[in-house]
């Protein structure tokens, strides 16, 4: 983690090997909020300002694809003023951002259950889908009524009806499978998953998705994470070593020489 509490240092950026799936957990609006005397939502209103900044900057890098995590499963369990606000926040947020979305070739996805949301937010999500679904630049998915376990139970549950009926042999439910029925995954697997506000658990986002995803973790509130933040996560990112499981490739080759030469190595 880095602390992100004191001066931003520019960061310098690969921009050949960015991250190609970018997923945030905005988290710290309601403490900057508590930090300055006023109501959480007053947090959740400077948090969208945050999102349009790194939505703005995450398309001027050139990255592919970005996850928010707005509204979780769990989230509908906050106070109604709180969940009020975020709805409208939402909705404010697809109306003045329209344009820009258009206008920049962004592709407007959402993932979640999402027909739980309040009329005024779908009335405003679902034309700008439609509307953006030819889009080749970035796609900005919101996770909006999202869990990942509730995803992953709507997915096995979609494939067992299909086994059911016949449509699908249940030897044929592997990987693959569950990645193409599994609507998080249409954007692929998560890169790089970032958190802000200083907590270090990943909250039930994109728990499929994640499973080789670089986590980078921020101490920076939400309202206070600026692109000098998301560079230094990506930049972080670009530092690490990607193994998926297997040997890092400079072990690699230095096992292959090692082998070629004859050396073996043997433990006392
Ligand atoms: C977590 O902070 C954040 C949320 C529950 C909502 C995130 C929403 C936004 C950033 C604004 C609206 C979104 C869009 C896309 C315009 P928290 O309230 O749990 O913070 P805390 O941990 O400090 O209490």
């Amino acid at each position: 983690m880095w602390r992100g509490n004191s001066e931003r240092v520019s960061t310098l950026i690969d921009v050949r090997r960015l991250p190609s799936h970018v997923a945030i957990i905005m988290d710290g609006n309601g403490r900057w909020a508590q930090h300055r005397g006023a109501m959480r939502p007053v947090g959740h209103r400077e948090g969208s300002q945050t999102v349009r900044r790194i939505v703005r900057a995450s398309r001027r890098l050139g990255l592919r694809a970005l996850t928010l995590y707005a509204f979780s499963e769990q989230n509908w369990q906050r106070p109604s003023f709180e969940v009020d606000a975020l709805m409208e926040l939402l909705r404010e947020f697809l109306v003045s951002e329209r344009d820009e979305i258009l206008d920049n070739g962004i592709r407007l996805t959402s993932i979640g259950r999402t027909d739980l949301l309040a009329a005024r937010v779908l009335d405003v999500l679902r034309p700008l889908e439609a509307e953006s679904a030819q889009n080749t630049g970035m796609t900005l998915c919101l996770a909006l009524s999202y869990g990942g376990r509730e995803e992953l139970a709507d997915t096995m549950r979609a494939l067992a009806e299909r086994v059911a009926k016949g449509e699908l042999p249940a030897s044929a439910l592997d990987e693959t499978a569950i990645d193409g029925a599994m609507p998080s995954m249409a954007l692929g697997p998560v890169d790089l998953l970032v958190r802000t506000g200083g907590e270090q658990r990943i909250s039930n986002f994109l728990l499929w998705n994640a499973a080789y995803a670089e986590l980078v973790f921020s101490e920076r509130l939400w309202p206070e994470f600026d692109v000098e933040d998301l560079y230094a996560a990506i930049g972080e990112y670009q530092g690490r070593d990607r193994r998926f499981g297997k040997v890092s490739s400079l072990e690699a080759d230095a096992a292959r020489e090692s082998a070629a030469s004859g050396l073996v190595f043997v433990q006392a």
